[in-house]
């Protein structure tokens, strides 16, 4: 059997890791300066982490969602503590668009109403509610057309309330920080305007913090850079380190009943061991206020670089847009420096290294740039 041809691969084989660097299978080290797409948040292969899910795999690594599983408690209760949210519920999924999907059918159901609003150049995943307010026709399918998924201009109050004033919007998703779409950081005044017109035309708002959350943009929550707080905020990613785990915070107002969401795997023991050993660990290494740190750092120095159009972004979540395309330029990143990094679109390289990156580590990629790009 041949794999479904669907990624462009890097010639990389990567065997080992360890903070933010990776080793292939030649012994070449990496500096990991794209955390596999925002989900390395507390650096390959971390001590704790590893002791958390062994131990937990040496108790007992599965049971369905039929018994009591005292880690989900647990979990619960940290990541309330961790994030600010002490009084939300928690609903444990597998991955960021089974978040999303559960997020969007909880706003419908919870509102009685089939539509929802997203933005241009917002990504929310791939399965079908989530990819239907994904602003990306390529990957949507007719399976996945739908009439109730309404996509509008980014930051537009104006064109949100029209939508709004129809009384027929059971939901509102917006990227904390969009990613797929070039690392766009919606302004504080329209995610407090969109709260404001939410609770008045009585939708529910969602914010999709999948990669800008965790930490990542320098506070727990990007949205926390406003003073809004969503009925519904979907996390996944960085939660797990690498281990699939997605959940769905849920304001108390919002009550639940037996059979209204479901899964197999979601909340199962190992799930949880790596999302409790991630929130330990960024709370012992004060991971959140180093990626505010070092990604304030950055920032400031990626602006001295000529040749970059524009540079976005809070705390490690960056976007460095250049005028010409960056393939070239991530291609001697890659094999000249030994610098993994992302991209969005064309022309915007991503930065979503793992939040323990130092501040030795960021000169690197700094003076490996400037080289690059002169
Ligand atoms: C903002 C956002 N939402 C949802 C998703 C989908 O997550 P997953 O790939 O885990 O389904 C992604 C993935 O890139 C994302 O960036």
């Amino acid at each position: 059997m041949n794999l479904f041809d669907v990624y462009p691969l890097l010639d990389i084989t990567p065997v080992k890791g360890e903070g933010c660097y990776m080793w292939d299978k030649n012994g070449t080290k990496y500096l990991d300066l794209y955390g596999g797409h925002a989900v390395i948040s507390v650096g390959h292969s971390h001590p704790h982490y590893i002791k958390r899910l062994t131990t937990q795999l040496n108790q007992i690594g599965f049971y369905s969602n039929s018994v009591q599983v005292p880690q989900q408690q647990e979990l619960a209760e940290k990541l309330g503590q961790v994030s600010g949210y002490p009084d939300y519920q928690l609903f444990l999924v597998n991955s960021g668009a089974e978040a999303n999907e559960n997020a969007l059918k909880l706003a419908s159901f919870v509102t009685g109403r089939k539509k929802m609003v997203a933005f241009k150049k917002g990504f929310h995943g791939r399965t079908s509610a989530a990819v239907a307010v994904t602003d990306n026709p390529k990957i949507v399918a007719p399976v996945n057309e739908t009439p109730n998924a309404i996509i509008i201009p980014f930051n537009d109050l104006a064109l949100l309330e029209e939508q709004l004033k129809t009384n027929e919007i059971g939901g509102v998703i917006i990227e904390g920080i969009q990613g797929v779409g070039g690392i766009h950081v919606p302004d504080p005044e329209f995610l407090n305007g969109a709260e404001k017109l939410c609770k008045q035309y009585g939708t529910l708002l969602i914010l999709d913090e999948i990669q800008s959350g965790y930490g990542r943009s320098g506070k727990f929550f990007a949205h926390q850079y406003s003073a809004v707080k969503p009925d519904l905020i979907t996390v996944a990613k960085g939660m797990g380190n690498g281990f699939p785990v997605g959940a769905l915070l849920i304001a108390p107002e919002i009550k639940p009943w037996h059979g209204m969401l479901g899964t197999t795997f979601g909340g199962n023991y190992l799930a949880c061991a790596a999302s409790l050993a991630v929130l330990e660990i960024m709370e012992d290494e004060k991971l959140v206020e180093n990626a505010a740190k070092i990604g304030d750092y950055l920032i400031s120095k990626l602006k001295n670089i000529p040749g970059i159009k524009e540079v976005r972004g809070l705390g490690l979540m960056i976007g460095l847009e250049f005028d010409q395309q960056i393939n070239d330029i991530r291609h001697v990143l890659l094999k000249k420096h030994h610098i993994f990094t992302g991209v969005s679109g064309a022309n915007t390289i991503r930065l979503l290294s793992p939040l323990t990156l130092s501040q030795e580590q960021a000169d690197v990629f700094l003076e490996a740039l400037a080289a690059t790009v002169q």
